[in-house]
């Protein structure tokens, strides 16, 4: 009988993607996913650590976890992702009851683990009958905090492979993507921000062949989606092997993947995040004006307006920078949709450097943004910088910044009234008591709210944009909604 799946994932779109390889790479030991965590024999909790308390919040959602085992259910517990990386054997010696710990470079050696996991757990078992699960034993007792206890039966795979994961994953999409499909073309970075932990738990960059991309995207088009979002952590830094065995840019792989596959699939749209200041050089963002298929839609992360804050932070750019990539942008693609991430109240941020990252803003003007009070991470440059900003006015400074924001939200959204977007319905919609109601997507990302007869997920329609709100759209579908050809065949 089929074993249920069920997978959460916090943070970034690249955990997206790596659940759905698991998914992929555990469907030929026979599990299935499922969408309900109370029917699920195995969990994965593929976890985030870009900010604050994110280790906690994984042992307090293990804690639900660990009482279904306590009471009694055959149940497989695995913690993957960056906290799995960062925090490693101390998941295991702080939740013993957890059988896996899988660091995001080790996925296709989940099955490997897993009957590993088993072998322990059975030897465990047959050598000390008192730790059955079912029975009283150290895990009922043990609470989840630092010190001696009794050592769990979980293994561990946080290893950073010589060869890469992606040569290891299978080519078969066991769970089909739905519209929008989600492909990792670079993983890793090398910029070593002084705030962020993605170099240490992610690795250095690593950029994937271009074949092996296109016949991803071949794969993911077959069945059935009709948005690409190319990920990576810094996905612009992308230096793939190009079949022509030279090296080859984003630029250069947006280019062939668009020629290959436009025409093929009429409609198809492209995307890619997220970028680097640095890594935006003058022929991706030519690209933006050449191919009408790249969604009018970029994330950018400036993270600060200051140069001094910029500098402490090693970003490598300046505000200026920023700024002319900006207009040579909107130079190439004038309505395109600017989206960011701020952090506020680095160490060192005087009012007189925040005041810069609003005059930034104000000059920009954003489509939607991020910001984030920056958060000490142990291990980071920052963390051990002298002049920590205070709570207090990192939180004023956060507010200021949000309202700005937000300000600029509603009014690229309000600014819509009138046009007619292309939309891809993606998800259902949530009001219960409009069942008919279907969400979909902008070609500028922002949520698009329908009521109207007969729409399913993954269709196509043109829609008459009648409001727009701080976080959605609303208008009337006109015309035909359209069953992409490769979704009929799916
Ligand atoms: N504190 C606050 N925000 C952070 N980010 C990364 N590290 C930190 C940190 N230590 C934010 C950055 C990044 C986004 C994904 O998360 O803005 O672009
Ligand atoms: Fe982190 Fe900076 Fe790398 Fe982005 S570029 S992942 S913020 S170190």
């Amino acid at each position: 009988m089929a074993r249920k799946l069920y997978i959460k994932t916090y943070g970034c779109q690249m955990n997206v993607y790596d659940s759905a390889r698991m998914a992929d790479v555990l469907a030929p030991l026979g599990y299935a996913k499922t969408d309900s965590p109370d029917d699920a024999d195995m969990v994965i909790l593929n976890t985030c650590h870009i900010r604050e308390k994110a280790a906690e919040k994984v042992f307090s959602e293990l804690g639900h976890w660990r009482k279904r085992k306590e009471a009694g259910a055959d149940l497989t517990i695995a913690v993957a992702g960056c906290v799995a990386q960062a925090e490693g054997e101390e998941i295991l010696n702080r939740a013993p009851f957890v059988d896996m710990v899988v660091g995001p470079q080790a996925y296709h050696r989940l099955p490997e683990l897993l009957a590993r996991a088993q072998r322990k757990r059975d030897a465990g078992r047959e050598g000390n009958p008192q730790k059955n699960t079912t029975q009283k034993g150290p895990m009922q007792k043990g609470p989840m905090q630092k010190g001696p206890m009794q050592k769990g039966l979980g293994v561990l795979d946080t290893a950073f492979p010589p060869e890469s994961k992606f040569d290891h994953l299978p080519e078969a999409l066991a769970n089909p993507p739905g519209p929008v499909g989600f492909l990792a073309i670079q993983e890793g970075c090398d910029k070593f921000c002084t705030f962020c932990v993605v170099p240490y738990t992610r690795g250095a960059e690593y950029s994937r062949p271009a074949a092996a991309i296109i016949a991803e995207a071949e794969r993911l088009l077959e069945s059935g989606a009709s948005e690409i979002a190319l990920l990576g952590q810094n996905v612009n830094a992308y230096h793939g092997e190009g079949p022509d065995g030279q090296t080859w840019s984003l630029a250069r792989l947006l280019r062939a993947l668009s020629d290959r596959f436009d025409g093929k699939y009429p409609g198809l749209r492209w995307r890619y995040t997220t970028s680097h200041p640095r890594e935006m050089d003058a022929d991706l963002i030519a690209v933006h004006g050449d191919l009408p298929s790249l969604m009018p839609f970029l994330h950018l992360p400036v993270q600060a307006g200051s140069d001094a804050v910029l500098k402490a932070m090693n970003r490598g750019h300046d505000a200026d920078l920023f700024h002319r990539i900006v207009a040579d942008l909107r130079a190439k693609r004038p309505d395109i949709a600017l989206s960011s991430d701020f952090i506020v109240g680095f160490p060192g941020e005087s009012d007189k450097d925040f005041e810069a990252t609003m005059a930034l803003v104000r000059a920009v003007g954003f489509a939607q943004a991020y910001s984030f009070k920056y958060s000490a991470r142990p291990g980071t440059p920052a963390a051990l910088l002298p002049n920590q900003v205070s709570e207090a006015v990192k939180d004023a400074r956060l507010q200021a910044l949000l309202a700005l924001l937000r300000e600029q939200q509603l009014a690229f959204n309000a600014g819509m009234q009138g046009r007619v977007l292309d939309v891809l319905i993606d998800r259902v919609g949530h009001k219960q008591n409009r069942p008919g109601q279907m969400l979909g997507r902008s070609p500028y990302m922002q949520s698009v709210v329908l009521e109207h007869p007969g729409l399913e997920i993954g269709m196509r329609v043109a829609v008459q944009i009648t409001a727009g709100y701080l976080t959605s759209l609303a208008g009337n579908v006109v015309g035909t909604p359209i069953l992409p050809l490769n979704r009929e065949a799916a």
